[in-house]
């Protein structure tokens, strides 16, 4: 028999149900200010293996664990090396926040969530909603973005309901995530710090808290180098909707004839466009009335998912400012468009 999940509002009877079922080693959708995560008891292999179940996600793709304050470390990390002490000493004031570090891993870590090696990515997050979850659980919890591997992460309730509503029973409705993009993922494990994933705690801000250069891991090219991945959400197709997704050159747009209504085409930019309005074969979005990045960003999922399922032609979109959390936006993008075009 299927099951379907339930949406349930984030009061204290169903945040104290949710923590039963983690703890139990079942699977709960969560909001937290970046995406909705898929949770599971990050202690428990066989909880582990249902997120890798759910999403369909490569078992040699690592999970994020999530804990409700930065007290609760040393349980799934080791920090006896005074240079790694120091670093994440030097970060720790970002949390609750959208940064995930990768240290060295506790023994009680699932070897599931570390993908078999040897590291973990920890977060404290934001939202006081996965914040109580967290503290009623009493165990770390991994969650991975609660969509398809490989596919647009959700930022409400009903985008988990539409990825993986047949996988799991509970899905907390915390509303729209605020923040929209996943967090940025960081290693203080070697010579240098390692940028893993832009999110909106960025490069500089870390650095200078750090007082060291961190580097900036490249973008993998896939499977197809035959080389192993550090890190697979490097890996250049990453996080696609189903349509072709690309930037749009603004001389293409002048060229673009009207064509059959079959055939149409999505328009995203970042502010209102007067001089793009809607036509029959053609849907416009905008992301802030005002051009703001951080709630273009806080958007853009929701949009590449409304917009992926009009049976569309193409999704052409916008480039940013990388400035802020338009490093962020245009990283996300590029994976997005690098399916169908490879450039830019
Ligand atoms: O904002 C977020 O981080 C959300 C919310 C739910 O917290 N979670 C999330 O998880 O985006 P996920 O699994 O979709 O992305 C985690 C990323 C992946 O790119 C993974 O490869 C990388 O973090 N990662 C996880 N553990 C790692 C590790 N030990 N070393 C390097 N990269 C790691
Ligand atoms: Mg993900």
């Amino acid at each position: 028999m299927k099951i379907s999940a339930e949406i349930v509002p984030p009061n204290a009877e169903q945040l104290a149900r949710a923590a039963a079922l983690l703890v139990a080693g079942e699977l709960v959708a969560f909001p937290t200010e970046t995406v909705y995560g898929l949770g599971a008891n990050a202690l428990d292999d066989a909880a582990a293996a249902k997120i890798f179940a759910a999403k369909g996600r490569p078992s040699s793709n690592p999970l994020i664990v999530h804990l409700p304050s930065s007290s609760a470390i040393e349980r799934v990390a080791l920090l006896h090396d005074p240079r790694i002490r120091n670093r994440f000493e030097r970060l720790a004031p970002l949390w609750p926040g959208p940064l995930s570090i990768v240290l060295p891993a506790a023994k009680a870590v699932s070897r599931l969530v570390t993908a078999g090696g040897e590291t973990v990515a920890i977060r404290v997050p934001r939202h006081p909603v996965a914040r109580e979850l967290l503290e009623r659980c009493r165990t770390p919890i991994a969650a991975p973005s609660a969509n398809q591997s490989g596919y647009v992460s959700p930022t409400t309730a009903q985008h988990v309901f539409d990825s993986l509503g047949e996988s799991l029973t509970m899905i907390i409705d915390g509303g729209p995530c605020s923040i929209g993009l996943e967090s940025t993922v960081l290693s203080i494990i070697g010579a240098r710090p390692r940028l893993y994933r832009r999110g909106a705690i960025g490069a500089a801000d870390i650095e200078r808290r750090l007082g060291e250069e961190i580097e900036l891991a490249p973008i993998a090219t896939g499977a197809s180098t035959g080389r192993p991945q550090p890190s697979p959400g490097l890996l250049a197709e990453h996080y696609a909707p189903h349509t072709p997704i690309a930037f749009f050159k603004s001389e293409l747009l002048r060229s673009l004839e009207p064509c059959d209504a079959a055939e149409r085409i999505g328009l995203i930019t970042i502010a209102p466009r007067p001089d793009l309005s809607a036509r029959p074969d053609r849907v416009v979005r905008w992301l802030s009335a005002s051009g703001n990045l951080d709630q273009a960003a806080a958007g853009l999922f929701a949009v590449i998912r409304e917009l992926d399922q009009l049976g569309l032609k193409q999704i052409l979109i916008e480039r940013c400012e990388e400035i802020g959390i338009g490093e962020a936006i245009m990283d996300r993008l590029r994976r997005a468009s690098a399916r169908s075009s490879n450039k830019s």
